[in-house]
C-alpha cells in the first residue's frame, strides 16, 4: 500500500510537465488564416530552448499566448490548452504568472516606464513584496549579471534601444522567475553583449531555469541550446537536438547567420554543405 502510494507520487513527479502546449491553434481574424496551428510542445525541465523561424512564422504570437496576453489583451481565436506547472494559464492569477514567469516582449520600449534603470528593477520586486533590504541587494546582483551596473542612475527613456533590451531582461530577472520568455532577446544588442547574454541564459538554465529565446539570430544561441523548435508558417515543422536540425534551418531560410560565426567563409550566401559543416565546427568549438 505504501509502496504503492510512493511509487504513484514518483511517477506522478516524473510525468510533471513545466510547459505543456496542447493542439494549440491561434487566429487573429475571425476565419481567416491561422497565425499558429495546432502546436503541440511539451517542456519537462529546466532547459535552454530556442524557438526559431523567419519574420512571420508565429514566433510573437506563441510568446504571447503561453504568457496570457493572447487573448486576455491581444484578441485572437484561441484552441487548444497551455499548462503552466500543470495548471491551465487561464486559470492563474496574473500575480502567479508574473512570479513563475518573467516575460520580455520583442519591443521592450512598449512596456517599460520613463523611471530610473534602478527604480524599474525594482518595481516588479516591489509588486512582489519582496523586502526592501532584499531589493537594494538584488539591484546591482542583476545589473552586474547583465553588464549595465553603470546604467543603475539613469533614466529610462535616456537608454539606447540595445541598452533597454538589458534593462528589461533585468527587470525580470531580478526575481529569479521558474521560466523566462524572451521575445528576440538578440535584437539591438552588440555582439559582445550578445556573447554575454548567450553565455548568462546557458548558466541560468543550468541552473534550473526554463529559458525560451524566441529568436532568429542564432549566431551565439545556438550552440549553446538544449532544443530547438522550429516554426514555419504557424506550424512546427522541428523539435530536437540543434544539431539534428540543420538541414531544416536551411529550409526555412533563417536570415541571422553573421560572417562573424562562419569559420573560413566570408560570402553571405552558403551552400547547404557549408552552412552544415561551418555550424558542426561552432559546435565543436563551444561545446
Ligand atoms: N495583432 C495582430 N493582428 C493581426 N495579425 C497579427 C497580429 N500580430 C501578428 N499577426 C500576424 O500573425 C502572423 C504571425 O506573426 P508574429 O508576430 O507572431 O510572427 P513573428 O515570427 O514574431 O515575426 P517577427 O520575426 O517579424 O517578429 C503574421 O502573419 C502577422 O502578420
Ligand atoms: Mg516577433
Amino acid at each position: 500500500m505504501v509502496i504503492s502510494f510512493l511509487l504513484e507520487c514518483i511517477i506522478g513527479e516524473l510525468l510533471l510537465s513545466l510547459v505543456d502546449i496542447r493542439n494549440l491553434s491561434v487566429s487573429y481574424q475571425e476565419e481567416s488564416s491561422w497565425a499558429l496551428r495546432d502546436i503541440n510542445i511539451t517542456v519537462e525541465k529546466g532547459e535552454l530552448i530556442v524557438i526559431a523561424g523567419s519574420s512571420g512564422c508565429g514566433k510573437s504570437t506563441l510568446a504571447q499566448t503561453i504568457v496570457g496576453l493572447i487573448p486576455t489583451f491581444v484578441k485572437a481565436k484561441v484552441e487548444g490548452t497551455i499548462k503552466i506547472n500543470e495548471t491551465l494559464v487561464n486559470e492563474l492569477s496574473r500575480k502567479q504568472l508574473v512570479n513563475i514567469i518573467g516575460y520580455v516582449p520583442q519591443y521592450p520600449s512598449d512596456f517599460t516606464t520613463s523611471l530610473l534603470v534602478e527604480e524599474e528593477v525594482a518595481f516588479l520586486l516591489e509588486n512582489l513584496a519582496y523586502p526592501s533590504e532584499e531589493i537594494q541587494t538584488r539591484i546591482p546582483q542583476v545589473l552586474h549579471k547583465l553588464n549595465i551596473l553603470d546604467l543603475r542612475n539613469k533614466l529610462i527613456p535616456e537608454l539606447s534601444s540595445g541598452e533597454l533590451q538589458r534593462v528589461a531582461i533585468a527587470t525580470v530577472l531580478a526575481h529569479q522567475p521558474q521560466i523566462l520568455i524572451l521575445d528576440e532577446p538578440m535584437a539591438r544588442i552588440d555582439p559582445k553583449s550578445e556573447i554575454m547574454l548567450a553565455d548568462l541564459l546557458k548558466d541560468l538554465s543550468e541552473q534550473g531555469h526554463l529559458i525560451l529565446a524566441f529568436e532568429h539570430r542564432l549566431d551565439y544561441l545556438l550552440s549553446r541550446a538544449d532544443r530547438l523548435l522550429l516554426l514555419d508558417n504557424g506550424k512546427l515543422i522541428g523539435d530536437g537536438k540543434p544539431q539534428t536540425l540543420l538541414d531544416k534551418i536551411r529550409d526555412i531560410d533563417l536570415p541571422e547567420v553573421s560572417e562573424l560565426k562562419w569559420p573560413n567563409i566570408t560570402q553571405r550566401s552558403l551552400t547547404l554543405e557549408e552552412a552544415k559543416s561551418s555550424i558542426l565546427e561552432i559546435f565543436r568549438k563551444e561545446r
